[in-house]
């Protein structure tokens, strides 16, 4: 693999900033970004008020403790733009969340922070190990999702060729990544695999291709996967978080020379991590619920933001800016299987540690008597016999019992017998009667 650690003087110089220095850039805005949402957004000024507390009771940056919490919730509630802190006429672009559960929630922008945006989304790419020059092929889907507009108007930022794709067709992603010869992906991990598949099929060796650095993001992936992607690809993969709530892709990124989780761009977001339940702030190093303050938002500031996304906040090595570690799951995908709390990112992990596995797999739960079951729907490798997938079956399943302390049925099904996404994968199918 190509060595692809950006130049240190590339960085920004906040980039290059002590802690202290960010530390006082983050409650400068952040007292300006608490007085905006007050004065301009209804939703926090009665929030602020019912909590009895005004933006000038935030003097340091711990302050921010004693805020209200916003979560999804009060968004939906305002439906479609009553979160928004400007006249509508300085709103230049929308983007929403499909909203499979419920209402789609609204995110707006400025001018300005598309520029902000755009911005993070370049440094995202830099630290990624993209250059100025570099093709860059986006299978993003483009639209109302913030994925393939964000990752479009970084790579142009940074000064790269943008190939807009956006998701799906899956025989055209490989022809263009064939004959246009990118440099970077950026697409969400369970897509680069269905894209490496029709690779094999078509006879492209996949470590052959000119890609040299995968960003992938958008949906939980584990680093055994990592290892995965980099040997079938011979390619840096590296991780980027982003939610549109907060802006889209580009809130953090792993950088390409230490691939050790995310380092968060906390000039523009601040983080917490709280107790899932009870809210309470928990220390660096404690593993919780994310939750974020805009610093610079214009039109649609987010004060206290319930990501949902657990994981731990670490100190900064690549960067002075702190690192999240990568995202074990969502709370609301967290199953709870006979009393025992598992996400399919660490079924991810055991199916990569069995060579006969393929890594397309979905969890399916049911409830066929009084208890509920899982069954872990896993593709075999083209390379094992159909014959042996009674043997790999019971070794999957014994792996999970001994690592998770629970029963699961293991359906090993033939190459393709699992559903492709062209952009999210659904991971967990919830097939039982509504309590
Ligand atoms: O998924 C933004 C994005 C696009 C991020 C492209 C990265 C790349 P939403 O559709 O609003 O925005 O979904 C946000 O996706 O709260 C996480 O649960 C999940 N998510 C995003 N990135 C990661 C990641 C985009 N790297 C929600 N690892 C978030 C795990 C992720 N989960």
């Amino acid at each position: 693999m190509q060595d692809r650690t950006p130049a240190p003087a590339d960085l920004e110089p906040i980039e290059r900033a002590s802690v202290d220095e960010l530390r006082a850039l983050q409650l400068d805005r952040l007292r300006w970004s608490l007085r905006h949402a007050y004065r301009n957004v209804p939703h926090y000024r009665a929030a602020f008020d019912t909590e009895g507390i005004h933006p000038e009771d935030c003097r340091e940056l711990a302050d921010l403790a004693a805020f209200p919490f916003t979560t999804k919730d009060d968004l939906r509630k305002n439906y479609p733009f009553g979160m928004f802190a400007v006249p509508r006429e300085q709103v230049s672009r929308i983007h929403a969340s499909s909203g499979t559960t419920g209402r789609a929630t609204v995110v707006g922008y400025t001018a300005a922070d598309i520029r902000t945006w755009s911005a993070v989304m370049a440094r995202s790419i830099r630290a990624a190990g993209g250059r100025p020059g570099d093709r860059v092929h986006v299978a993003y889907g483009y639209g109302l999702f913030t994925g393939g507009l964000g990752a479009h108007y970084g790579a142009e930022a940074l000064g790269c060729t943008v190939i807009p794709v956006s998701g799906g067709m899956t025989e055209r992603q490989v022809t263009l990544i064939r004959d246009f010869a990118p440099d970077v992906i950026m697409v969400t991990p369970s897509y680069m695999l269905a894209i490496v598949d029709e690779m094999n099929r078509r006879g492209i060796d996949p470590r052959a291709t000119s890609l040299q650095v995968g960003i992938f993001g958008a949906e939980p992936w584990t680093n055994d996967m990592r290892q995965e992607m980099e040997q079938r690809l011979d390619m840096h993969a590296v991780d980027i978080y982003g939610l549109s709530e907060v802006i889209g892709p580009g809130v953090a990124q792993e950088c390409v020379q230490s691939k050790d989780g995310l380092h968060i761009w906390e000039d523009h977001f601040y983080p917490e991590i709280v107790h899932p339940e009870t809210g309470e702030v928990l220390p660096d190093g404690e593993q919780g619920e994310l939750v974020f303050t805009s610093l610079t938002r214009q039109a649609m500031p987010v004060i206290r933001y319930r990501t949902r996304d657990l994981t731990r906040l670490l100190p900064g090595t690549a960067r002075t800016m702190r690192r999240m570690e990568r995202i074990t799951g969502r709370t609301d995908d967290m199953i709870i299987l006979r009393g025992v709390n598992l996400f399919p990112t660490q079924i991810e992990e055991l199916i990569l540690r069995t060579p006969a596995l393929s890594p397309h797999f979905q969890c399916v739960l049911s409830r066929p008597g009084t208890m509920d079951v899982m069954t872990v729907r896993v593709e075999r490798r083209p390379d094992c016999p159909a014959a042996q997938s009674p043997a790999v079956a019971a070794d999957l399943g014994a792996l999970v019992k001994n690592t998770l302390g629970v029963s699961v049925d293991i359906d090993v099904v033939d190459p393709g017998g699992v559903e492709r996404s062209a952009g999210k994968m659904r991971r967990v199918i919830d097939e039982r009667p509504h309590r």
